[in-house]
């Protein structure tokens, strides 16, 4: 599942127009540099296309993803520690949900939908602590 939520009003996103780097630091802190080509965005199916969400599933970085990337849990929640002011901005609907978000920072955004411009390199860190509760309910 992903795509865009039909209750939640599109957001104005700047889509890259040349290759920049993510440097994803995953919950065992394991770093995983990736080239983004913006020839090939949407990479996938998650979240808003060219989100760090449908960037990181592309290149096999699991990102909890309960809700399918469509803006409706927090499970998503990422800390973007560089390249913050290149994403393009959050919205009402996200900062909802980001409220849930257990461990919040200045930096915290929902990875389905955060879409870098390309404009520089990012260094986005991916929480241990992510609630999920479909996944604690087992
Ligand atoms: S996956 Fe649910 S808000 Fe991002």
């Amino acid at each position: 599942m992903g795509g865009q939520n039909p209750y939640i009003p599109e957001a104005d996103i700047e889509m890259p127009k040349t290759k920049f780097t993510i440097r994803y630091v995953d919950e065992q802190k394991k770093e995983h540099l990736i080239e983004v080509d913006p020839e090939k965005i949407p990479y996938d199916d998650h979240g808003l296309p060219g989100s760090l969400l449908d960037i990181a599933m592309a290149h096999g970085i699991e990102i909890d993803h309960a809700c399918g990337g469509v803006c409706a849990c927090s499970t998503c929640h990422v800390v973007v520690r560089e390249g913050l002011e290149t994403c393009s901005d959050s919205s009402d609907d996200e900062e909802d949900q980001l409220d849930q978000a257990y461990g919040l920072t200045a930096s915290s955004r929902l990875a389905c939908q955060c879409v870098p411009n390309g404009k520089q390199n990012l260094v986005v860190e991916v929480p241990a602590w992510n609630r999920n509760l479909a996944r604690e309910a087992h």
